[in-house]
């Protein structure tokens, strides 16, 4: 039954009417809020590529989630920037590093905030890479010991979540493993499955400190080319444990997003990363672009893709358009 019998804008007709139908909605509870956590106190510096977004000491950043906390936040993700690195990257295990103090410091002022840790090396190493180098190549299989100390650092520090974001093989198995063993089998992996060798990473790269010395990551990053290897990916993290799975980019990859979460069943996050929030923010600074429809339009097509958690450093904007 075509026109004139079927209009589908009798079902457009307001705002009451539309919002009946609406088959997708942003709600703040999908929202994980990324920061950065640094040592010592006092300490906020501003990241230039990313306008509104800063490096903080753990004091600073409880005092500013507290509000964030009160309107509905209910996880963050912490990446720790560290002066002290080396070939290893042995401060990623210290348990008085700013991420640990932080997962410490969170629980206790936040008890309700559900805290999830970044688990790569990048941040830690003299050379910048996701992994141990041996020869001038990243060694994957000498890497994993260390991601599952990280871990299980963080999880003994109060973490609820571990992320590992290396993209090494048979990570998440080493993780799973580890924490069980040391008694922690209530701390959840979730897994960056797809994570793709993006241009998109590069004010992150500014903030973390984590630029690769030589070289680039695509030995271990998945092209940006390949979709039906994502659903591998995220096959083969579910098998060894994850809980849930990550697709990230967001923005130029929600094709992958759409078939990782028909091909499985486990919960799937998205990570609306650092370029892609510079992209916003400069035209919005422009006055070229409304930041704020632009943000919802751009998130809620992150939802219809299919994601059921959104990684963005716009959530603290988000949390007051979304009430
Ligand atoms: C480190 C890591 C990166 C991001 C999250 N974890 C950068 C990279 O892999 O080079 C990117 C996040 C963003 O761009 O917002 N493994
Ligand atoms: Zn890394």
């Amino acid at each position: 039954m075509g026109f004139p019998v079927t209009r589908l804008r009798r079902l457009r007709r307001s705002e009451s009417m539309r919002s009946l139908v609406r088959e997708t909605e942003l709600r703040p509870s999908d929202l994980i809020y990324p920061v950065f956590v640094v040592a010592g106190s006092g300490v906020r510096e501003p990241i230039h590529a990313m306008p509104g977004q800063h490096r903080r000491s753990v004091d600073l950043l409880v005092q500013e989630l507290a509000p964030l906390v009160d309107k509905g936040l209910r996880a963050v993700m912490l990446f720790g920037v560290v002066d002290a690195k080396d070939e290893r990257g042995s401060s990623a295990t210290d348990p008085e590093g700013p991420v640990a103090q932080a997962c410490a410091a969170l629980g206790r002022e936040f008890p309700d905030l559900v805290i999830m840790t970044d688990v790569c090396l990048c941040g830690y190493t003299s050379h910048g890479h996701c992994g141990i180098v041996t020869d001038g190549v990243i060694d994957n299989d000498e890497t994993l010991e260390i991601l599952a100390d990280m871990a299980v650092t963080h999880a003994r520090a109060g973490a609820h979540v571990v992320a590992p974001s290396d993209m090494m093989d048979g990570r998440v198995g080493a993780i799973r493993a580890a924490l069980d063993q040391a008694g922690f089998t209530q701390t959840a992996i979730m897994a960056y499955s797809a994570k793709y060798a993006s241009a998109y990473y590069g004010p992150f790269r500014e903030a973390a400190g984590s630029a690769p010395a030589f070289g680039d990551r695509r030995t271990y990053q998945m092209d940006p080319a390949n979709r039906r290897e994502a659903i591998r990916e995220a096959a083969l993290d579910v098998e060894e444990g994850a809980d849930i799975v990550m697709v990230k980019p967001a923005l130029a990859y929600l094709d992958v997003v759409a078939a990782v979460k028909e091909q499985g069943t486990a919960p799937v996050a998205v990570y609306n990363v650092s370029g892609e929030y510079a992209m916003i923010k400069a035209a919005a600074a422009q006055g070229w672009i409304d930041e704020r429809a632009v943000v919802l339009e751009t998130l809620t097509g992150m939802k219809r893709a299919g994601a059921d958690l959104i990684l963005t450093y716009h959530a603290p904007d988000l949390l007051d358009w979304l009430t």
